[in-house]
Parts: C-alpha cells; sequence; structure tokens
C-alpha cells in the first residue's frame, strides 16, 4: 500500500521527509506555520496536491493559539494564508487550498473560537479524503489508456509522495496492478532535485511496481527504441487552454513522445487546474537557488561564480497534450472548449 505523506496525528501535522529519501524514511512534525512554510519551501513535503493540503494544516497551527472573536480569527487566518502563499509561486493547488480555507474562515462570522478552529482542521483533513478520492479516480480512467505489458515514462514524482498517497500520474500503474495488468515504469531522474530517482523509484520499488532508472538524457533514446508506450506526468498547473506546467523537463519529454508517436497525458486533477489564466504564459515560474545545480547533494559539479539558471518548472504547450486524465474523466482537445464543459458542469 502506498505511504501516507501527509496526515494529522498527535495534534500536529505530521510528513515524510522527502528531502531525506531514498536512504532515509522519516517522518516529521509541522507545529506552527513556520513549521509548514518552510517545509513546502525546502521541499520536505512536495508535489502540488500535498503542497496544498500542507497549506491548509499550515494555517489551523497559525491559528490554533489565537485569542480573539470570530472577526479577528477571520483576519489573523488571511494573515497567515498570505504568508504561507509565499512559500512557492507556481503550484495552483496552493493557492486553491489557502483560498477555499480562507473561505471557509469567512462563512464563520458568528462561530465561537473553539469551533472556528475546529472547523479549520476539518477542512484540511477533509482535504486528504478528497484528495485520496480523486487520485483513485484518476487512476481508473487512465488504467483504461493503457494495455497490459505497457512501459510508461514519467518525469519528476507525481506518485503517492506528491499526494497525501494515491498519486497522480502514478495512479494508473496501481490501479491495473490490482486489475491483474503489468505496467511497468520508467523513471527519469530528475536534475537537479531527482524527485524521480530519490521518490518515483523508491515508491514504485516499495509498491512492487516494477521500475527502470534513467538518466534524463536518456529518454529519447528509450523512446526510439520502441520501450515506452505512454508517457504520463503530473502537472501544477494547467492553464484553461490546455497548457500545462510540470517540472523542469517535462516539455522536453512532450517533444520527443510527439516526434515518436507517443501519447503524452497528464494527470490533472481539477485542483491542479487554473481556468483563471488563458494560457502558459502567464504562470509565475519558480526560480530556485543555483545551489541547486552548482552543489547538489553536496557535491560541487560546476565552477565558482559561473552564471547558473535553475527554473524550477517549464509549460507544454497544448498542442503537444494527447490528454488530460482528471478525476472527472479524460479530456482531449480542443482543451478550451473541453475544460470550460468540464468545469460549469
Ligand atoms: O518541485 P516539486 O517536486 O514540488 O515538483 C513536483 C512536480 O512537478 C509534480 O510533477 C507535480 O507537482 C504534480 S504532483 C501530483
Amino acid at each position: 500500500m502506498p505511504v501516507r505523506t501527509i496526515y494529522w496525528e498527535d495534534d500536529c501535522c505530521k510528513i515524510v521527509d522527502q528531502t531525506l529519501l531514498p536512504t532515509e524514511f522519516k517522518t516529521i512534525e509541522l507545529r506552527s506555520a513556520e513549521e509548514a512554510w518552510e517545509a513546502i519551501k525546502a521541499l520536505r513535503v512536495r508535489g502540488a496536491p500535498a503542497i496544498g493540503i500542507a497549506a491548509a494544516f499550515g494555517v489551523y497551527l497559525g491559528v490554533r493559539d489565537a485569542d480573539g472573536d470570530a472577526a479577528g480569527l477571520i483576519a489573523k487566518v488571511k494573515t497567515v494564508a498570505d504568508y504561507l502563499a509565499s512559500s512557492r509561486p507556481t503550484a495552483v493547488n496552493l493557492f486553491w487550498a489557502l483560498d477555499r480555507v480562507v473561505a471557509k474562515a469567512a462563512s464563520m462570522q458568528d462561530a465561537e473560537s473553539h469551533a472556528f478552529k475546529a472547523a479549520l482542521l476539518e477542512l484540511a483533513q477533509t482535504m486528504i479524503d478528497e484528495d485520496n478520492a480523486v487520485c483513485r479516480a484518476i487512476g481508473e480512467y487512465g488504467t483504461a489508456l493503457l494495455n497490459d505489458g505497457d512501459t510508461i515514462l514519467t518525469h519528476c514524482n507525481a506518485g503517492g509522495l506528491a499526494t497525501a498517497s494515491y498519486g497522480t500520474a502514478l495512479a494508473p500503474v496501481l490501479v491495473a496492478m490490482e486489475q491483474g495488468k503489468t505496467i511497468s515504469v520508467i523513471a527519469d531522474e530528475t536534475r537537479p532535485l531527482l524527485q524521480g530517482a530519490r521518490l518515483t523509484a523508491w515508491e514504485c520499488r516499495e509498491n512492487g511496481v516494477p521500475v527502470t532508472l534513467i538518466c534524463d538524457v536518456a529518454s529519447g533514446t528509450v523512446m526510439q527504441q520502441g520501450r515506452v508506450q505512454a508517457v504520463i506526468v503530473g502537472t501544477d498547473r494547467t492553464t484553461a487552454n490546455g497548457d500545462v506546467c510540470n517540472k523542469i523537463g517535462t516539455y522536453n519529454v512532450a517533444v520527443l513522445a510527439a516526434r515518436h508517436g507517443i501519447p503524452f497525458y497528464v494527470a490533472a486533477p481539477l485542483s491542479s487546474i487554473d481556468m483563471s489564466l488563458a494560457s502558459g504564459d502567464e504562470i509565475p515560474i519558480e526560480e530556485r537557488d543555483a545551489d541547486e545545480v552548482r552543489n547538489g547533494f553536496g557535491k560541487q559539479t560546476a565552477p565558482d561564480g559561473v552564471k547558473i539558471f535553475n527554473p524550477a518548472f517549464d509549460v507544454t504547450p497544448a498542442e503537444l497534450v494527447t490528454a488530460l486524465i482528471t478525476e472527472k474523466g479524460v479530456v482531449r482537445p480542443p482543451y478550451k472548449e473541453n475544460l470550460k464543459r468540464l468545469f460549469s458542469a
């Protein structure tokens, strides 16, 4: 069974510290909004759905000891939510979750303090249950796109570690296993932070999924050799026209998949689809510290003083996306029309 990445226990939010994997599996405790902020920023908890849930718990942690009436608590929720929103800019799930918490708080103007805070905690916990159901549905829709014996290639980690526990891009593989099918995974290592090597390879192994790890630069070769029947990746933010923002390098994979006639699927919970943005050009792309490239994992691999550009995400144009696998079904082009219809349904 997939591990629980994030949950509430012993009066605190517990997360798997993903910076320690694959060599150490350790659960750490978040007891304040500041600890939640740091955990998101440092990628102890990462992956779009998981950081949304972590932020929701973070707001509760930030207000649970606050005094005052509902009006004061509502203002405090807004302040803490704004603070947590500053942790990472790209994954829309973070803002989606915080907006929900702020809206919940605003709806409780007459609540007494204890009930107000309990409702915030309950909302964060509900997000875990919702996430599990969403991932499960994505798994079922995604599995139907695959044949027994297929190998999928994935980039970064959009498995259980990136969600509450089940994963998005890897959910079709888990559902296939339950159905007695064998789907193998090729995992891109995913420079510079190696989410594919450290996390996807680890969780596939833990779940008994056949996995082969490749360097990012080998993805063209494995496609050319006919080893890949489909690509499935996750997304941090997909816009109203179907442009897909995901971990840096995803665009390269999409171009290669198109070159080789391999379907490029994106597992996209509705919480990762930002209908307020017309296209991927409007997505704020996080740039991370140069040391992630120069001194990755403590080993200097580039000369001192060299200029480094380290965007954490890229945008794959909608025209390269074969389909979006959502919890409401598989969405195909034209995305502008079909996403609009999905959201208004
Ligand atoms: O920087 P990260 O590790 O948070 O990036 C994660 C990804 O790019 C995932 O593919 C994305 O969040 C989807 S997770 C279901």
